[in-house]
């Protein structure tokens, strides 16, 4: 039998959600990577600030990935590149 158009509107939102599962995580390293880089530095301030945003775009991946598995899907974990 053929994909019912809600199948296919289920599929085509399930990645959409697992591809900003994979942007959340991302800006959630790069601001990781800031963070170490102040605090490297020396620049207390700067770092906490990037440690607390890097924790939040964490979370905000957390909450997708568990909307996904909750409604049947499976949220998608990818390698992340290293920020330059
Ligand atoms: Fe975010």
């Amino acid at each position: 039998h053929g994909f019912d158009q809600s199948e296919i509107d289920h599929n085509s939102c399930e990645k959409a959600l697992n591809n900003q599962i994979r942007i959340e995580a991302e800006s959630s390293q790069v601001y990781l990577s800031m963070a170490s880089w102040a605090e490297v530095k020396g620049l207390e301030g700067v770092a906490g600030f990037m440690y607390g945003h890097s924790d939040e775009e964490r979370m905000h991946m957390l909450k997708l990935v568990k909307y996904v598995n909750e409604r049947g899907g499976h949220a998608q974990i990818s390698d992340l590149k290293a920020p330059e």
